[in-house]
């Protein structure tokens, strides 16, 4: 069977094109190549001199890319072995201007199916809870660690999360949330760094790319222990609460 795996110098390369992606986004038509331009590079031991747009929109130099350019950039996406058995890739999705996003797990059977995220028995349980919090799924974004379904629903295994992570980073970067909140422990270990058990995470914040981050209980979770939605109310009360201040 055929590796699936990427080798460095693809990755090299993809890194590359989102840089020069980024970079374009930002205005940047050219690089110059000029002698004099060549010998500053070499004076400074920088890189290649991004030339002054001539013709660009005028975009502020620090306006991260939006939503649509890192769904692009994701494309029919076979960066992990997860590629394999997938229907759809599960991008995520709601409001490009969010001030809350949930990050769950990834994909399960309906996910998969569908293309949108949450829309399972899982998914109408968090509608509930973003119903409960005077929200809606259009006014909050949605989103997964990883955006193909792990096959019978296993967690995703570290190299399928590295892969992901920079898609989901440049998404909350694009978003740029009050608040996130992380659904069940893969979602809050993964985005924290650390083993620390999702019971002793979550209640308070934490952060993330500097945003302020509530870890919760997987509404999966919370189908089978019914009882522990208590503690998860809790939480979304501190997530509301975090929201109702004015934004700086
Ligand atoms: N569980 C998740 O973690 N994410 C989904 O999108 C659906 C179920």
């Amino acid at each position: 069977m055929a590796s699936t795996v990427t080798p460095p110098l693809v990755d090299l390369l993809r890194e590359i094109r989102r840089s020069l992606v980024y970079l374009k986004s930002i205005g940047c038509t050219g690089f110059d190549c000029s002698a004099e331009g060549v010998a500053m590079v070499a004076q400074l031991g920088v890189g290649p001199v991004a030339k002054p747009a001539v013709t660009a929109a005028p975009v502020s130099a620090t306006s991260p890319e939006t939503l649509d350019q890192v769904r692009a950039d994701l494309g029919e996406c076979t960066r992990c072995p997860l590629c394999q058995g997938r229907t759809h890739i599960v991008f995520g999705e709601g409001d490009p201007k969010a001030r809350l996003v949930f990050v769950g797990e990834g994909p399960g059977f309906e996910e998969d199916q569908s293309g949108h995220p949450f829309v399972g028995a899982a998914g109408q349980l968090l509608t509930k809870i973003i119903a409960a919090m005077q929200l809606s799924r259009e006014t909050v974004y949605i989103a997964n660690i990883v955006k193909c379904r792990p096959p019978g629903n296993r967690n995703p295994q570290p190299d399928e999360i590295r892969a992901c992570m920079p898609f989901l980073r440049r998404q909350l970067a694009a978003i740029r949330p009050q608040v996130i909140c992380a659904l069940g422990k893969v979602a809050a270990q993964t985005l924290l760094d650390t083993q620390t058990s999702i019971s002793r995470l979550r209640g308070d914040f934490h952060a993330f790319m500097d945003i302020p981050l509530m870890p919760t209980f997987h509404p999966a979770f919370l189908l089978r222990n019914p009882e522990r939605k208590r503690e998860v109310w809790q939480d979304v009360q501190k997530i509301m609460k975090r929201l109702s201040r004015p934004s700086t």
